[in-house]
């Protein structure tokens, strides 16, 4: 058996993944983010970025079943239930604007992104991608979201993470570095949780 295998067979998420329907073990992250950190309430209006398969996405519809959910990503996305998808890129203004427009005329109370740019082998040029997509959902939220909204995003320990951190708190009273227990140990990925946007 190769070494991924054996990687693989270990792992009690993908049986739990597979145990409760979700399409990617990624849910689970979300899950434990949200089990320890209640800033979602049923009813809110939530953007989701870089959400194929849609393992997030079906962890969205449960705990805001009776609110907006707006997911995007470059893939296609199988549909979820209580999910507005819109495929294409975030990074492309018309699509931006084609996420405002859902929401219009009111404004998100929280963006989560589990987005990450296409590896292109290069450590250093994928953190440079990540970093300008990274500043690119703080800029989308400033605009976007509601006074006191929230911002959960996936980012890459590394060059850019201290700056980065500095602008989320600079825009969110409350910064929190998280690392839930199902995002793998040797992964350089952490999720920022940025409370009350300031405005
Ligand atoms: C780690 S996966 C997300 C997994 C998802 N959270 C889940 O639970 O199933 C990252 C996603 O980000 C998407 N992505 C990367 N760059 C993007 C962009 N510029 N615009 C939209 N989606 C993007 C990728 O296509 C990919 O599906």
């Amino acid at each position: 058996m190769s070494n991924w295998h054996q990687q693989q067979s270990k792992d009690p998420y993908l049986k739990m993944r597979d145990a409760k329907g979700y399409r990617s073990r990624a849910s689970f992250k979300l899950e434990q983010v949200l089990n320890k950190n209640k800033f979602i309430k049923n009813g809110n209006r939530i953007i989701e970025l870089g959400s194929s398969p849609g393992g997030w996405s079906q962890v969205l519809a449960k705990v805001n079943s009776k609110g907006i959910n707006i997911a995007c990503d470059l893939l296609l996305m199988p549909p979820v239930n209580g999910v507005n998808f819109i495929q294409g890129d975030f990074l492309d203004s018309e699509i931006q604007a084609t996420i405002k427009a859902i929401i219009h005329p009111e404004l998100a109370d929280t963006i989560i992104s589990d987005m990450a740019p296409n590896l292109s082998g290069d450590v250093s040029v994928d953190q440079y991608r990540a970093i300008a997509m990274w500043e690119m959902v703080l800029e989308f939220a400033e605009q976007i979201l509601n006074p006191g909204g929230n911002l959960l995003i996936k980012v890459f320990q590394g060059v850019g993470f201290d700056d980065f951190l500095k602008a989320m708190r600079s825009k969110f009273q409350s910064v929190k570095s998280l690392k839930p227990d199902a995002s793998k140990k040797s992964s350089r990925e952490v999720y920022l949780l940025g409370t009350n946007f300031k405005v």
